[in-house]
């Protein structure tokens, strides 16, 4: 039911101008405006008329000049409808938090929240009133870029992590000028393209999306997200912005939206490439069907305003549902009472740079940090060692990563500035460029090395070959590196290597040459702090993998919650000379390092587990008690998991599948004791009927650390 006012405006509008409402386009459009382009650029082939009757831009922010572009439009626009302002916020607008693969990393929702919380505050000062996230497309192929800004491969991670974003960005509804409408993408199952090739094919049976990809999408719209985008690719055979079961039957009916769908850019005109499409207007009459409210970019939506005249009564109600429900999200954000809601130049400067915001960056970047590998316990450093700082991060500074909203690599501290502050001896040199050996910088590198106590070679992929349209075949470090790391290697001095990167790689050789491992994904503006504070210790690791690292690229994909197939390996793997195994003849079934998993430098053993109840009924959840003891100096957060086990079902069950995780405090020297609860409804799956629902029978529960080092216990669902 729409609002008075929308409906006073939909009686006073002309189908043109309703056609108008439904387009978006990139703020350069206007005299003042400029824009980050995020996708291919086409000549636009509007009339200034036409301009001046878009409802919304994207990719323009900054107070002062959507100020200007706002005040010149309304100026223009014959009913004064004011325009919209989206941009990709994905993980901070100018001061830059980590990846959202690096959130997912922390493993702790309150610390997604607040990143989310502190990143609305500023763009909403900044003239943003959408944001294109949060990017909740399940991920298992770390040759795709674009995982960089997923929370990783598990639904229940994923989903509370949604749930914790889309509150963060948009607080308490209805929404407040210190908050901005949430538009979660990309509908859907965009992170499963075959070959993990960009834009390509995405092939799932219905099942297994409802089963493992729909869940966090569900999660966002449970979360209220005012916006869903479409993602480029097919699904079930039809490309997502022409898929009617996609948006009509599960998106809106199934799961209840009743927001703004919008397209991704130019999707809609890419359903002629896709050859579902003849042209322009077939391409729109199958979007509106799908019910895709928003064309962004593609100007396909345009083609139907030289016919406006002509329409018939059904493709004139499909606009009319689609107009009215634009007119609605800007009447939810407040923007006919005021069109400048929440701009304010002195604020967004502000809040940049305060204390607060740079508090939450720098302990979310410190959270993010996974530490894989610890020999020797050469870590933590101790300001008195002589430390070689070496790698091209060294010189790149490159720790902000793809989509980091007007975020200045310039401005971001280095890592030599971060080490130098607190270690009394630092030699740095780069040793080699991300991808090409250099003679001059390897001998530089190796000659610091050769005087310090001990290297921290910072490596790892520029944030250019991360994020969109940047897949990867090959997903180890180049081979300059590794071959710099070789020749360092051979100076028997601790190697601590630190891996900047975008995605889950295979770092099989590393692993070799290295004497400890932390992988800092891109950390942001406080990342160089972030690094420092873990390896002297400041901070003990306590990220986990929200992603597995494989052994090899041949194994992907390869996640932890896999089938058991009914030739399993043998877990633990034992070869059994049985040929006749769901195995690699070249290559172990397992990870290198698995999902879920993170050292710490604190000694935290669970000494006891103990199912209080066994019996789960829809009042009664599983409940556990692990009593933790933490039995060193060091005061640490570990994260708590609890995976479930059903070993029978209708359709096949995971081997393991994360239930619980909680991110605990363990002082030094204390013993607590943990209550794990798991509702029935939290044990449901998706049935050949398409249902999901809870079968009674026989499980198991999992309790550890990581999803490998597990105590099963059992128990039985009514
Ligand atoms: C891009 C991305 C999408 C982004 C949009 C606007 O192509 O696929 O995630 O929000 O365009 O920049």
């Amino acid at each position: 039911m729409s609002t008075a006012r929308v409906n006073a405006l939909m009686n006073q509008m002309t189908t043109a101008e309703k056609i108008g409402q439904l387009l978006q386009m990139t703020g350069d459009a206007f005299q003042s405006g400029e824009s980050k382009i995020t996708g291919p650029m086409q000549d636009k082939h509007l009339s200034t008329e036409t301009v001046y009757a878009v409802g919304s831009v994207l990719g323009t922010s900054g107070a002062k000049q959507v100020k200007e572009i706002q005040k010149d439009y309304l100026a223009h626009n014959r009913l004064h409808i004011p325009l919209m302002f989206m941009a990709d916020v994905i993980h901070g607008y100018q001061t830059i938090y980590p990846i959202p693969l690096g959130l997912g990393a922390t493993f702790n929702p309150e610390m997604v929240r607040q990143t989310s919380e502190v990143a609305a505050r500023i763009s909403a000062a900044g003239g943003i009133q959408v944001t294109f996230a949060p990017m909740v497309d399940l991920v298992r192929d770390p040759r795709w870029g674009r995982v960089m800004e997923s929370t990783g491969e598990d639904p229940y991670l994923n989903s509370v992590m949604t749930q914790a974003s889309v509150e963060g960005f948009q607080g308490e509804l209805p929404l407040d000028k210190e908050h901005i409408a949430a538009c979660v993408k990309h509908f859907a199952a965009y992170g499963a393209p075959e070959a993990g090739r960009e834009y390509n094919t995405v092939d799932l049976s219905e099942w297994r999306f409802r089963e493992q990809y729909l869940p966090a999408y569900a999660a966002a719209i449970e979360a209220q997200a005012m916006l869903v985008m479409t993602s480029f690719n097919t699904l079930f055979g039809v490309p997502a912005s022409a898929n009617q079961h996609l948006m009509r039957d599960i998106l809106r009916d199934e799961l209840n939206f009743h927001g703004v769908l919008i397209s991704d850019w130019n999707a809609v005109g890419e359903l002629i490439r896709h050859g579902v499409a003849a042209n322009s207007e077939a391409a729109t009459a199958l979007a509106l069907k799908a019910g895709v409210d928003i064309d962004m970019m593609s100007f396909a939506y345009a083609s139907y305003l030289k016919k406006a005249a002509d329409l018939d009564d059904q493709t004139l109600a499909l606009i009319n549902e689609a107009a009215v429900r634009v007119l609605e999200l800007k009447e939810k954000l407040g923007l006919f009472d005021d069109p400048f809601r929440g701009m304010d130049e002195e604020k967004e400067l502000h809040d940049i740079h305060s204390d607060e915001t740079m508090a939450v960056v720098q302990q979310a970047a410190e959270e993010s940090l996974v530490l894989l590998k610890n020999d020797q316990q050469v870590l933590p450093l101790h300001h008195t060692q002589s430390i070689a700082l070496i790698g091209p991060v060294i010189a790149s500074n490159d720790l902000l990563g793809a989509w980091s909203w007007n975020g200045h690599r310039h401005e971001t501290e280095t890592l030599e500035h971060a080490f130098k502050a607190d270690f009394n001896d630092v030699k740095v040199a780069t040793g080699c460029d991300y991808r090409h050996a250099d003679a001059a910088a390897e001998a530089e590198a190796l000659a610091i090395a050769e005087q310090q106590d001990v290297i921290v070679a910072v490596l790892g992929l520029p944030s250019s070959e991360s994020g969109e349209a940047s897949s990867l075949a090959n997903i180890k470090l180049p081979q300059a590196q590794l071959e710099l790391l070789a020749k360092l290697a051979k100076l028997n001095k601790p190697i601590i290597s630190v891996i900047i990167t975008g995605r889950a790689m295979d770092l099989t050789r590393v692993n070799e040459l290295s004497t400890a491992i932390v992988v800092a994904w891109f950390p942001g503006t406080k990342g160089a702090i972030a690094i420092k504070n873990v390896l002297d210790g400041t901070v003990s690791p306590n990220g986990k993998l929200p992603m597995t690292f494989p052994r090899s690229v041949g194994q992907v994909p390869i996640y932890y919650n896999q089938y058991r197939t009914g030739r399993p390996v043998p877990d633990p793997y034992v070869d059994s000379g049985n040929g006749y195994e769901s195995k690699y003849m070249d290559c172990s079934t397992l990870p290198l390092y698995p999902f879920g998993f993170g050292l710490s430098y604190a000694d935290i053993t669970i000494e006891k587990v103990e199912v209080i109840h066994n019996v789960v009924t829809e009042t009664q959840p599983l409940t556990v008690n692990v009593t933790i003891k933490n039995n060193s100096d060091f005061a640490a957060k570990n994260v708590l998991q609890g995976y479930t086990h059903q070993l029978i079902g209708e359709t096949v069950r995971p081997m393991k599948e994360l239930k619980y995780f909680a991110k605990i405090t363990f002082p030094a020297h204390s013993e607590q004791t943990i209550t794990v609860t798991i509702a029935k409804e939290q044990l449901s799956s998706v049935h050949t009927n398409l249902k999901r629902a809870t079968d009674a029978g026989h499980y198991e529960v999992m309790i550890g650390f990581d999803s490998e080092k597990l105590i099963k216990c059992d128990f039985e669902v009514q």
